[in-house]
């Protein structure tokens, strides 16, 4: 049994209607897996241009793929795949922040399910910003994923001009890209990554 997290509570279990994470620090924060009533606040998060700036996995999507994705969401498979949320404060949708891809930590060896890694994001509505809600939110994603979940560690890719993410993860989290190339980016229009390991987070976050 995990220890309890610093930063959240969780409320229910996962694939539970009410199954949320709430923040600690900002109880009116909270992350839940969409249901199908949110599925409109996702897509509006989704659809919304000035979130998708740097992200091409979604920028280009139409609305069908934006729907499915959304669908895609509310599900729990077994073994996890995904786990998004919809962060809300109070009732107020306020943006996503989850694990887009989870899977075998080494892609070179996909049989082997043991050892699990994860890919992270955050995305808020512009009005949502500058109000640390996405530093809260990626930090219980962050504990989610190591500390229950499992995970040996979390991947975030951006790009190195998207000043927000970057001053995110620099400044407030104190970490340095693991990979940094100003001139290549990956298929996602990525070209940092940073790489938040579980041992060293539940070591300095207990
Ligand atoms: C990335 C994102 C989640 C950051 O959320 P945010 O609430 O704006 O984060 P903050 O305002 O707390 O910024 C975090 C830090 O970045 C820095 N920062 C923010 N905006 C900046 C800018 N325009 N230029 C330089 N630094 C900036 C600041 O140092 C800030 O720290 P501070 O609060 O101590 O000043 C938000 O901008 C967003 O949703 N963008 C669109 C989606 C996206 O690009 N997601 C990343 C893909 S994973």
């Amino acid at each position: 049994m995990a220890h309890d997290s610093p930063f959240y509570q969780i409320v229910g279990h996962p694939g539970e209607l009410h199954f949320q994470l709430q923040s600690k620090t900002t109880p009116e924060l909270t992350l839940r897996i969409p249901t199908n009533v949110d599925i409109a606040a996702v897509i509006e998060v989704l659809s919304n241009k000035s979130n998708s700036e740097f992200d091409k996995s979604i920028s280009d999507a139409t609305a069908e793929e934006l729907q499915s994705i959304a669908q895609r969401w509310t599900t729990v498979n077994e073994p996890l795949t995904h786990m998004n949320f919809l962060v809300r404060h109070n009732e107020q949708p306020l943006g996503i922040a989850g694990l887009g891809w989870i899977g075998p930590v080494n892609s070179s060896d996909a049989e082997d399910q043991a050892e699990r890694a994860g890919a992270a994001g955050v995305m808020l509505q512009p009005f949502a910003r500058g109000k640390g809600y996405a530093y809260e939110a990626l930090r219980v994603v962050f504990d989610y994923g190591l500390r229950q979940l499992g995970l040996v560690e979390i991947r975030l890719g951006s790009h190195s001009g998207n000043l927000p993410m970057k001053g995110l993860m620099e400044k407030k989290f104190g970490l340095q890209p693991a990979v940094g190339t100003e001139e290549s980016v990956d298929q996602f229009g990525n070209n940092l990554l940073w790489v938040v390991k579980r041992e060293k987070w539940l070591s300095i976050n207990n």
